[in-house]
């Protein structure tokens, strides 16, 4: 059962969150696996006879979100709405609110958050699309709207509460999973925690990671950010112990920063040739003291892709190991590496591990693929059949050709 939290977070300006715990959902976007969950979070600030609300919840939720907002506020006192982002996991319980409501709230948007709000929701009275940067006063506090755009829409902004120095973040600054906690209060709970973070970022908005990198920029060239004292963004915990730990995650994750000796190995093996291949890798990896994390793909076991995507910011470098399958890329590697290329495209040294049994495919297609993208391809050895010691050889030599560009 989703657990709904109410909790207030400031006395003045009067300032709840109100988060919903979604453990039903299992594919974030119809794609992702989260066995984890995720939550929606919306926030309400009362102050100065304005009722300001920020963002909602999915539809699936909008009874519950009505509900919630009543225990605290009237709807038909909404005075504003603030709409970050209007994908629906954020507004699909606004059509809901705006009917308790009387259609009374100005809404307040980008101009492209407007054209969304008419073409997924109807919704077009009362809306007012503001500017980048734009300020407006609404009852006794300045809230100051930045264009954070593809994080993670063209339509996306943030409101940084100037006099209080607040920033509502809607899916910049998210992550996945349901906390025990609503804040950064306890560090066990944050350490936990952040995986989850690396995984939303790379699923959800790695296939703009240019644009988090620009935005970060952004903001910090704006002076809002080095004495930020919230951040509350529209998944996961919010940020009032150590926002500034958030803010450096994303942008070690947006960077690629990785984790000394952590080298990421992917491979399919239908009846144990790549495996076999994989194996004398991992040894010499080893050998040369590096922690391999293996994800495989085989008639017993089959991890989630959005897990993989996962490990890839933090990880030196990269193993691929594939099968020729109907010459083509076995179908598990295939989809991984589609997702890898376009999620997490990151300039990592890779090596990869084909094996075939009549004419070689896996290995030179994924290696033409690399070839195209940011990765550092370090090389590929095709095996034929079972691997001989001859392989066994050529594959130990190409894993220390990958600790050398390491650096070690
Ligand atoms: C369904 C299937 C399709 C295959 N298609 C090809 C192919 O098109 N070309 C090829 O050279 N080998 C093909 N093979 C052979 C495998 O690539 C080869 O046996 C490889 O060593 C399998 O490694 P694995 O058992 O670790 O998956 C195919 C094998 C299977 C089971
Ligand atoms: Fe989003
Ligand atoms: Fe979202």
């Amino acid at each position: 059962m989703p657990k709904v939290w109410i909790e207030k977070l400031l006395d003045e300006p009067e300032l709840y969150l109100l988060r919903i715990d979604d453990d039903q959902v299992k594919y974030f976007e119809a794609t992702w696996d989260i066995p984890e969950g995720i939550t929606y979070n919306a926030y309400l600030m009362k102050s100065d006879n304005v009722v300001v609300l920020f963002d909602a919840w999915k539809k699936d939720y909008a009874d519950k979100f009505l509900e919630a907002l009543s225990s605290i506020v009237d709807p038909k006192d909404i005075t504003h709405i603030i709409v970050h982002h209007t994908e629906p996991d954020h507004s699909g319980a606004l059509p809901k609110v705006l009917e308790a409501n009387g259609y009374k709230a100005k809404i307040i948007g980008t101009a492209f958050a407007k054209r969304l709000l008419e073409s997924l929701h109807g919704i077009k009275e009362n809306v007012r699309a503001v500017k980048d940067g734009e300020e407006l006063k609404i009852g006794n506090r300045t809230l100051k709207f930045i264009a954070l755009p593809w994080l993670h829409w063209p339509d996306t902004m943030i409101t940084y509460l100037v006099e209080d120095k607040i920033i509502f973040s809607c899916d910049a600054w998210g992550g996945y999973s349901i906390p025990e906690r609503v804040d950064d209060s306890d560090e066990g709970v944050v350490e936990r925690y952040l995986p989850h973070v690396t995984k939303y970022i790379v699923t959800v908005i790695g296939h703009y990671r240019k644009y988090l990198l620009e935005n970060a920029e952004k903001i910090k060239n704006l002076g809002i950010v080095d004495d930020v004292k919230m951040i509350l963004p529209g998944h996961g915990l919010i940020w009032h112990k150590n926002p500034q730990k958030i803010l450096q995650h994303y942008a070690n994750v947006g960077l690629g920063a990785s984790k000394k000796g952590k080298i990421l190995v992917i491979y399919d093996s239908m009846y144990g040739f790549v495996e076999r291949s994989v194996e004398i890798a991992v040894d010499e990896l080893k050998k040369l003291g590096f922690e391999p994390v293996v994800y495989r793909f085989t008639d017993k076991e089959a991890l989630a892709v959005s897990d993989i995507l996962g490990d890839v910011p933090d990880s030196e470098a990269l193993i691929i190991g594939a099968s020729t399958y109907e010459a083509n890329v076995h179908p598990r590697i295939r989809h991984t590496l589609y997702e890898l290329l376009d999620k997490a495209n990151y300039e990592k040294p890779v090596l990869v591990l084909g094996t075939f049994g009549w004419a070689g495919v896996a290995g030179r297609e994924i290696e033409a693929l690399l070839k195209k993208s940011k990765f550092d391809h370090v090389g590929t050895i095709e095996v034929k059949g079972r691997t001989t010691d001859e392989d066994e050889a050529k594959i130990r030599e190409e894993v220390r050709e990958l600790a050398k560009r390491l650096g070690r």
